[in-house]
């Protein structure tokens, strides 16, 4: 039996997707926040579908009993404490209940560098990796690269209805990775017969390709060319970052000055040159091309409701 949690988020529900191509239903068993958010189709595919709260133990008991193999997709939010407290409820759960292997989804913030990150975002994930390692579960530990489809929120917030100027506070490459792609390659490892060891007890990079390592300035004259029109970056500093962002009504989190100088420390970071590794494994388990960000650009910036990557990542 394989255990999702997040099956209704963006990678999750990518993970699920291509899991029932690879197993039968029957072997797979969904562990929800909200499980109305499935859904009805996949819900009656023959999955299981439980409850399941990182915040609530006795939940994450329940949803997890019977499981061999559990996907723990990090809870989304930058808040580090709360973060790795959840992390850490499921990862007792699925020790007190028998789980065998855990894959948790970490993110692709400074693999091979020391110190691993300074990016605020990397900290709960690494507070996590250590956490894993230590429980005596076998782990996998995937970086998920960084989303092509989460590219406005380092691209300064664009809104692409109205924006030309975007404003951030360092630059630097980024290996973007499309989430279809990532989803594919996290439910191929889910899938694969416990005699393949091969990624056992590793942290892996599941970055984007080479043709995607694109810094932020690269990303503006695709931008334009599908826009029509110019787009430009600036650098400023992080008082100039933070007082172009801030938002004062309070009515959303990354407009609040706390989250935007943590935020800043995700631009340091890849001045580093932290979200810049290109690693073959992901293309290696998917055996064909990786999807390019022109590709995700040009389907997003041609598509309704662009807005919602802001609301859905701002969290
Ligand atoms: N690699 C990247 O570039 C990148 C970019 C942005 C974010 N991330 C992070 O990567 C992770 C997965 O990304 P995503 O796009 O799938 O995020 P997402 O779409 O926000 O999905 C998050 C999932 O977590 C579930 N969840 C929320 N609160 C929970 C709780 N208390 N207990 C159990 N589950 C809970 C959500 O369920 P409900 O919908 O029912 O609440 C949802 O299924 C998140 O941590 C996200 O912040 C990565």
């Amino acid at each position: 039996m394989i255990v999702l949690t997040g099956a209704t988020g963006g990678l999750g529900s990518q993970v699920l997707r291509y899991l029932l191509i690879l197993v039968p239903p029957t072997d797979i068993t969904v562990s929800l926040h909200n499980p109305a958010g499935l859904s009805p189709s996949i819900a009656s595919s023959g999955i299981t579908v439980k409850q399941g709260d990182y915040a609530d133990p006795a939940s994450l008991d329940s949803a997890f009993t019977g499981a061999d193999k559990l996907l723990l997709i990090s809870y989304p939010s930058i808040a580090h404490e709360l973060r790795v407290r959840h992390h850490v409820n499921a990862i007792d759960a699925a020790r007190r209940v028998g789980v065998k292997h855990i894959y948790y989804t970490s993110l692709a913030f400074g693999y091979g560098t020391t110190p691993e990150s300074c990016a605020e975002v990397m900290q709960a994930h690494l507070d996590t990796e250590k956490y894993l390692k230590e429980s005596g579960l076998k782990y996998t530990i995937i970086r998920e690269g960084i989303y092509n489809e989460s590219y406005p929120l380092y691209f300064g917030f664009f809104d692409p209805s109205k924006d030309t100027e975007v404003y951030i506070p360092n630059d630097g490459p980024i290996a973007w990775a499309a989430r279809p792609d990532l989803g594919e390659g996290t439910a191929k490892l889910l899938a694969l017969p416990p005699s393949d060891t091969r990624y056992d007890n590793t942290t892996l990079l599941f970055s984007g390709p080479q043709a995607n390592l694109l810094s932020l300035h690269q990303l503006a004259p695709l931008i334009s060319r599908i826009l029509g029109r110019p787009v430009n970056v600036h650098i400023v500093s992080e008082d100039e970052y933070v007082r172009r962002h801030k938002d004062e009504s309070g009515s959303n989190v990354r407009g609040t000055e706390d989250f935007l100088r943590k935020w800043a420390t995700t631009f340091e970071a890849m001045k580093r040159g932290e979200t810049g590794i290109v690693d073959p494994t992901l293309q290696e388990v998917l055996g064909r091309p990786l999807k390019t960000m022109e590709e995700s650009l040009r389907e997003m910036l041609t598509a309704q409701g662009e807005g919602e990557a802001i609301k859905q990542y701002a969290k």
